[in-house]
């Protein structure tokens, strides 16, 4: 993972991930399940999709990693009320190493944290069994991304460029069509891969302001003096409540949805 780890709050996590439901659904309901599979999810966070999973492979199991102890930690508590066959690894997603070992592998927002792509996806298409499926989905975090356009226009707000004449942008956001290049060329066949951008009504300035913070709004203050960093919150937040239009809060995130078998 990229030096600049952002420190992932799993009980926040939580909190806010019940939003993002629908590209969840889109990625799992393309999924060819099988109630005997043997499943992978590539960054499990606080372990919401792979109990949901879990729950539908009697004769099956599912193997959850993420590379946040506190995320595994809490999946752990989970499981120890809620007993599904699952299980649970800290692992870096760029260091796995199965081979051909799982049916189906699917990895749910978690691609754009990982900037070595090429080492992710050459271990996600070893780790397939021939004949196997893999799908992921992951947000564009460009330009017309809500997050890093309300920041880009704090930075502007609050005249900090230069802060930010360095930095390297901490995301992996590739063009649709790169992509679709990139992921042929481990190997997967039967590509599928589509941009998608449905508007989302978060309700309330806080909770869209929750969604940026897991977003990584803290590698964005991090890159500021502690004690500006308040205040950069404080303006991204006055950022999020000028979106609201008749008590609404529309905002449109493009996903990147990606799907592909092993060959057998
Ligand atoms: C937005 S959350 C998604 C969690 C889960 N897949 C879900 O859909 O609810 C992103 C997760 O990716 C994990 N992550 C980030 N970089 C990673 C990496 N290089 N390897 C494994 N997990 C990573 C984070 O710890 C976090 O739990």
């Amino acid at each position: 993972m990229n030096q600049q780890q952002t420190n992932w709050k799993s009980n926040q996590y939580s909190e806010i991930s019940g939003i993002q439901n629908k590209a969840n659904l889109e990625l799992l309901g393309q999924l060819p399940l099988k109630e005997t599979d043997d499943v992978l999810d590539a960054g499990c966070g606080d372990g919401k999709l792979t109990f949901l999973v879990a729950k539908q492979i009697a004769k099956g199991s599912v193997l959850g990693i993420d590379s946040t102890p506190s995320m595994i930690r809490l999946c752990n508590e989970k499981l120890k009320e809620n007993p599904v066959p699952a299980s649970f690894l800290v692992m870096d997603l760029a260091e796995i190493d199965f081979e051909s070992r799982f049916d189906l592998v699917f990895s749910n927002s978690v691609l754009h944290w990982v900037k070595k792509t090429d080492q992710a996806l050459e271990g996600l298409y070893k780790s397939l069994k021939p004949g196997g499926s893999l799908g992921l989905q992951f947000p564009l975090l460009n330009v017309l991304h809500p997050f890093t356009a309300t920041c880009e226009q704090t930075v502007r707000n609050l005249k900090l460029e230069k802060f930010f004449e360095d930095w390297e942008f901490p995301w992996y956001v590739p063009a649709p069509e790169e992509f679709k290049q990139i992921f042929s060329r481990y190997g997967f066949q039967e590509t599928k891969v589509y941009v998608k951008s449905p508007a989302i009504d978060f309700g309330s300035s806080t909770k869209l302001f929750k969604s940026f913070d897991a977003a990584g709004l803290e590698l964005y203050a991090q890159r500021l003096p502690d004690a500006m960093q308040e205040r950069f919150k404080q303006e991204v937040f006055s950022e999020v409540e000028k979106m609201k239009e008749n008590g609404r809060l529309m905002v449109r995130f493009e996903r990147i949805y990606a799907f592909g078998y092993r060959k057998i």
